[in-house]
């Protein structure tokens, strides 16, 4: 078997640690935790008992940590990966289901939020459109579903996207996304994730 670079395409990250770790204060450290699973449990006021799905789970880092978040949550996870799920934290095991995001084999109204972070853009557009309309329905208020996805602002943006996504199949302008999702009768929130150099 050939030696092969598999990430040869992607760009090298320019971060600089360095000055990160020099200036990290508490107030910042604070200010980013916010917007982690307690941020979740807040925006969407999840309670011991609240059944929460999180779809493109990997290997249920999420799920684990929204059971730490709010002790007596009942999270669940779907991923379409076998790996990932016989690969999962253990204290996700049995939360976690093998399936896709366009057919989530949940009954209706069956959660009290439904989060999907950088996953929906891994199908085209009709997936998109399914896997969206697939979180409205499995949720009892559309209003407490949360989607982040890949979207670009500037040629240059979309440039990058080309070279570093793998699997990305549908990549937008957020206001491209933002007509997607009115389409698809997604009213939950969004936000974006941008790669910049
Ligand atoms: C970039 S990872 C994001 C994982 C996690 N949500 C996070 O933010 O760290 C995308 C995940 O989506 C899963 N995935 C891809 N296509 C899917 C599909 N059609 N249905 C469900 N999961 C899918 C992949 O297996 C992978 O675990």
């Amino acid at each position: 078997m050939p030696e092969f670079d598999l990430l040869r395409a992607l760009p090298k990250t320019k971060r600089n640690i360095a000055t990160r770790r020099d200036g990290k204060d508490p107030s910042v450290v604070a200010t980013a935790k916010q917007f982690g699973e307690m941020y979740i449990v807040s925006r969407f006021d999840l309670k011991p008992g609240m059944r929460v799905l999180d779809v493109g789970c990997a290997k249920g880092f999420l799920v684990k940590d929204l059971m730490i978040a709010c002790p007596g949550l009942e999270a669940f996870g779907l991923d379409i990966s076998p790996y990932a799920l016989t690969h999962c934290e253990p204290a996700t095991v049995g939360r976690l289901h093998l399936g896709t995001m366009e057919h989530l084999p949940f009954p209706d109204a069956s959660f009290d939020a439904v989060l999907c972070i950088n996953t929906v853009h891994n199908l085209d557009r009709q997936g998109c459109m399914r896997a969206l309309q697939e979180m409205v329905r499995v949720v009892r208020d559309p209003a407490k579903c949360f989607v982040q996805v890949d979207a670009y602002r500037s040629e240059e943006e979309k440039a990058l996207f080309e070279s570093w996504c793998l699997t990305a199949e549908t990549y937008l302008q957020p206001a491209e996304w933002v007509a997607l999702f009115q389409q698809a009768g997604y009213s939950g929130d969004y936000y974006w994730t941008i790669l910049q150099s």
